[in-house]
């Protein structure tokens, strides 16, 4: 009889035949970064995550090199917003500065920024507005300001989220042109318009404040469409290929593993995050193994790199 069994008698045969395994090289961690001092303000959706001012981020910095996470990818929280999101390519503006403060604190620290609007704008969407729509070119002469203005800033590395179409080129082009070959850039290649980003858009107050995204984000419905919006910014350039939410969305980095030749990055949302931490929180479910065992799910898929608000947790248990 064939008996699979057999390879699962005992923990050290397990551990020999184990296929996928979690790494901390392969985690990135998210930080929320907010315009004032002595801000250290929990995110009530978010359990343990915080928002804070540069002046306390060294706090945060300390666990995450202690941890050793190789990298962090910033979010930020202006005081003032506008209609365009004009903040976003100022060299003052709270990226810049906690770009430059992480850099000269903690040179070793990989930095990748988000390259959005929807923190900074008026009205919450990703771009300029057209009427009631972001305008997809207008947009990207914005993108490419801001993505130059955080490599200047010291950036490793940039990660637009909007879903603006033609991205990757035009940041790539522009990054180029001013000098800074050696700024990467990860897409978020196959990003849906999900309910799992509620917990995030309180924490980053970057909720639309009419409608929704679904002229940008992608159909959770559509796989076919998630390989062809890949292939597009394989085409243009991306280093890395992210595909957004991850738990929900296994296929896709299956497919994007199976059909690239570059790393392939996904994002464990905040409504993923929020979920495990509230059922643990009820005694429901054990939070750290139900953890453990989504981010397995993400790496086993065919994910290289996990975006997590998990990572540090994860850091002490493996
Ligand atoms: C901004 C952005 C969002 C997230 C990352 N960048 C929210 C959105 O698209 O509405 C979500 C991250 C998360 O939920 O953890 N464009």
């Amino acid at each position: 009889m064939n008996r699979t069994r057999r390879l699962r008698v005992s923990e050290n045969i397990r551990r020999l035949v184990r296929e996928t395994k979690l790494s901390i090289d392969d985690f990135v961690y998210p930080i929320f970064v907010e315009e004032g001092t002595g801000v250290e303000k929990d995110i009530e959706s978010m359990p343990g995550i915080k928002r804070y001012s540069i002046d306390r981020l060294s706090k945060e910095l300390d666990e995450v090199v202690a941890c050793n996470i190789p990298a962090v990818l910033l979010f930020g929280i202006p005081t003032d917003k506008d209609d365009v999101g004009a903040e976003t390519w100022s060299d003052h503006g709270i990226i810049q500065k906690a770009v430059r403060f992480i850099k000269e604190n903690y040179p070793s620290l990989y930095v990748i920024t988000d390259v959005c609007f929807c923190e900074y704008t008026s009205h919450g969407h990703c771009g300029v507005l057209d009427h009631d729509d972001v305008d997809n070119d207008a947009t990207l002469i914005n993108i490419a300001k801001q993505a130059i203005s955080h490599a200047k800033a010291g950036a490793d590395m940039v990660a637009p989220s909007g879903m603006m179409d033609g991205t990757v080129e035009t940041i790539r082009t522009n990054l180029d042109e001013a000098g800074y070959t050696k700024v990467a850039i990860m897409g978020y290649s196959v990003k849906y318009a999900s309910a799992f980003y509620g917990p995030f858009r309180d924490a980053a107050d970057s909720a639309p404040s009419f409608g929704d995204r679904k002229t940008y984000q992608m159909d959770p419905a559509n796989r076919t469409e998630g390989l062809l919006r890949a292939r597009h910014e394989d085409a243009e350039g991306v280093d890395i290929l992210m595909v957004k939410p991850a738990l929900s969305y296994l296929d896709l980095i299956s497919d994007l593993k199976q059909n690239f030749d570059k790393p392939i990055a996904c994002y464990n949302v905040s409504g993923e995050y929020a979920m495990v931490k509230a059922a643990a929180e009820k005694g429901w479910i054990d939070g750290e193994k139900v953890m453990l065992e989504s981010l397995l799910s993400m790496k086993r898929a065919g994910a290289d790199i996990i975006i997590s608000y998990f990572a540090k947790e994860v850091a002490k248990l493996i």
